[in-house]
């Protein structure tokens, strides 16, 4: 039989923030199939990148003082390092922000133009006329108009669930600095997504998709589909369109494209032929794992930009639902944001693999990581079942026959039985049922533990170490373990290659299942993997609560909203905290005894400040950054009094370390007033 040619991908995690748990559902899902793919010899490439693109990546770096080009580079080494914690096993790697997605981009808009698929129109949005940016509604706060409760996003209320356009908010107010938004007209492109109704009734209804989302998309497109803007004013951070002065591809037009620009680097490093996989007609498969709040993205715009401008569409879309923890939505205010890399300090990779894939269907309900439950299936299906069948009986080899695996099995009908599944079992990857897979998979290790249990061979060895049938039981027993962890091979790749290194066989393909180990000789055996500890899972949760701390104390919150400041772009202030979270914030009077411009940042000013006599005895003075330039020239700033968080964590900046933060409040602008204590106050006393 032919190989397969697939080409698979999982979503492009935006560069604003870091891999988190739910990032890790998703690769691990993927990966897993990936794995399976080619343990059965498919010729399976895995792409993905990050997606860098955007007015929220833009403002980031500016808020850290660094160049957008500086921050996506930090946080794609350390997405890719997240990545590899989690043994995700990409074949290539890249970023939106590259040279082959520019290319394609422009490649595909080009042909869309060229096909009379895009409109050039005047719209009017909310612009922060301080700023100098065009308004997206979550950059827009005010009055309900509905309801009349004050604070709410510019395109719903949370209050009273209505839902408007920013222009009905009452007293709307720009999150960036707090000015009065105005109305502005521009010229925006729009892709004629109407035109292709037929094309995308026919291609979501042709087996692509899963049937839930396929009556979901159904619903939009019988409602009509609206042409699709996608174009940006500058300032914007991405690529201009071809023939416009400051006009920007939308960050989503470019990131699906993201998949081929990854792609074309992997061709470009392995001699792979591109268009094999993306041409029209192609006979390869093409597959996109994503999550359920981006099927419009890849169900709709995609194929029919794919299609129209010369590409084939995907194969089929995979969309997965989201990931809870404790039965709670992952928020950062509830303590339930767990970052891959904070998990990863405490745990064991695979644990947390085992555990998805044993949740795992082919739907898109949502799943809950459930501590008390992670605990317990790990320790009683992985070191309870799994290794035990090993560790039971590779030291009756070892010690009674020289490592020598026998020629004869004992229990040769569950034997069969545990070979005949693999067909079973390989649907169940193929279908992404990995549950359903691993229940298989553990009702047979239960049979080999009741065999070896029955068997008893430690009785049989303790009358006679050399006796034939301990050598046929425990050689069955290891054979039962050795199918086993190649059928867990694709969703363990660690504890496989330990395994492999144990049973002495070159790596395991699927094909392996046929055969059995006879007259062969074993490895000592090592121990595979260990318990989950409850306390590394206390440990991991008391990080992620401290991570979350660490998040709301950066310094541009003083006076830039927290809603930009988060990694995701989505968190707003917890509404109400414990007065031991307050309690631990040092507030300190500070004098300034220094201040001056910084050259290449127009917010910020570089402040010297006095605290008084420290603890030892010694004058402390202090540096900090702070983005009051707007409101304050450095000559009005010295000889004044100010309040200063004195034990935030220093924060290394493009221009400097920033030892604290001092307090101010205002819209922004030239209306930012530094917290000033009342006569009376001294540098270096604490505020209480
Ligand atoms: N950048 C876009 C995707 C562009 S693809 C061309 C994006 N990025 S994201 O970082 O917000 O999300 C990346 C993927 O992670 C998406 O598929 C999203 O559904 C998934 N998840 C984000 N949070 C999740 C959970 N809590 N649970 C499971 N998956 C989640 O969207
Ligand atoms: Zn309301």
């Amino acid at each position: 039989m032919s190989k397969r040619k697939i080409l698979v991908t999982s979503a492009l995690p935006y560069a604003n923030g870091p891999i988190h748990l739910g990032h890790v559902l998703e690769a691990v899902q993927t990966d897993i199939w990936v794995r399976f793919q080619k343990m059965r010899g498919e010729q399976c490439i895995y792409v993905c990148a990050d997606d860098a693109h955007g007015t929220a990546i833009m403002l980031r770096a500016e808020n850290e003082g660094i160049t957008a080009e500086q921050l996506i580079a930090n946080v794609k080494a350390d997405h890719q390092s997240a990545y590899d914690g989690f043994l995700i096993d990409f074949d290539n790697y890249h970023s939106t922000h590259s040279d082959e997605n520019r290319h394609y981009s422009e490649t595909i808009y080009k042909a869309l133009r060229a096909n009379n698929r895009i409109a050039v129109r005047n719209i009017t949005q909310l612009y922060d006329p301080e700023k100098g940016l065009f308004l997206a509604d979550r950059f827009v706060k005010g009055t309900c108009p509905k309801c009349k409760t004050d604070d709410q996003y510019g395109d719903n209320c949370e209050a009273c669930g209505a839902t408007y356009s920013p222009n009905d908010l009452i007293n709307p107010r720009s999150t960036l600095s707090g000015a009065t938004p105005v109305q502005r007209e521009s010229e925006h492109y729009f892709f004629k997504l109407p035109e292709f109704t037929d094309m995308l009734k026919a291609w979501t209804r042709s087996g692509t998709l899963q049937e839930q989302v396929t009556n979901k998309l159904s619903e939009w497109l019988d409602a009509g589909l609206q042409e699709w803007d996608i174009s940006r004013d500058a300032p914007y951070f991405g690529f201009e369109i071809p023939d416009t002065t400051g006009k920007y591809f939308y960050v989503w037009l470019d990131a699906p494209i993201g998949y081929m620009a990854s792609f074309q680097q992997y061709c470009d490093r392995t001699g792979t032929n591109f268009d094999e996989y993306w041409a029209p007609g192609s006979d390869a498969e093409l597959y996109h794992f994503i999550g359920k709040d981006i099927i419009n993205f890849h169900a709709l715009f995609w194929p029919a930009m794919l299609s129209d401008a010369g590409y084939r569409t995907p194969t089929a879309v995979f969309a997965h639902g989201f990931m809870t923890v404790n039965g709670k939505k992952m928020s950062k205010s509830r303590g339930t944001f767990i970052n891959g890399h904070t998990y990863l300090r405490h745990l064991n990779p695979e644990y947390l693999r085992y555990f998805l894939a044993s949740r795992l269907g082919n739907g898109v309900d949502d799943l809950d990581l459930n501590l008390d439950e992670f605990v317990n299936k790990i320790n009683s299906d992985l070191v309870g079942k799994l290794v035990n069948i090993a560790s039971r009986c590779a030291g009756f080899i070892t010690r009674g026959f020289d490592g020598m695996l026998g020629q004869q099995v004992e229990a040769s009908a569950l034997l069969a039985e545990c070979q005949a599944a693999a067909d079973d079992i390989a649907q169940a990857y193929e279908q992404r049922e990995y549950q359903r897979g691993i229940r298989q998979i553990m009702l047979l290790a239960d049979k080999a533990n009741q065999f070896i249990a029955e068997q008893a061979p430690w009785t049989l060895a303790k009358a006679n170490p050399q006796d034939p049938r301990v050598q046929a039981i425990c050689t069955s027993g290891i054979n039962l373990f050795r199918l086993l962890m190649l059928y867990l091979k694709p969703v363990l790749p660690a504890m496989a290659e330990k395994a492999e290194r144990f049973l002495n066989v070159p790596a395991l393909e699927w094909t392996a299942s046929t055969t059995l180990l006879l007259s062969h000789k074993i490895n000592n055996f090592e121990p595979l993997i260990t318990r989950v500890e409850q306390s590394s899972i206390d440990a991991m949760l008391a990080e992620a609560a401290a991570d979350i701390e660490k998040n709301a104390q950066k310094p541009a919150a003083a006076t830039v909203p927290q809603a930009i400041d988060s990694p995701l772009g989505k968190e707003p202030i917890a509404d109400e905290i414990e007065y031991p979270d307050f309690a631990k914030v040092d507030l300190r009077i500070a004098m300034i005894i220094e201040a001056s411009y910084v050259e290449g940042a127009d917010k910020l000013l570089q402040l010297t400040l006095d605290l008084g006599i420290g603890a030892d005895g010694k004058p402390e003075t202090r540096n900090v950054f702070s983005g009051i330039r707007s409101a304050y020239k450095p000559e009005d700033l010295k000889g004044r009094l100010t309040v200063l968080v004195a034990n935030l964590k220093p924060r290394k900046m493009k221009f400097g370390m920033s030892e604290g933060m001092v307090l101010a409040a205002g819209p922004g602008g030239s209306d930012i007033w530094l917290l000033s204590p009342d006569h009376g106050a001294q540098p270096g006393m604490r505020v209480i």
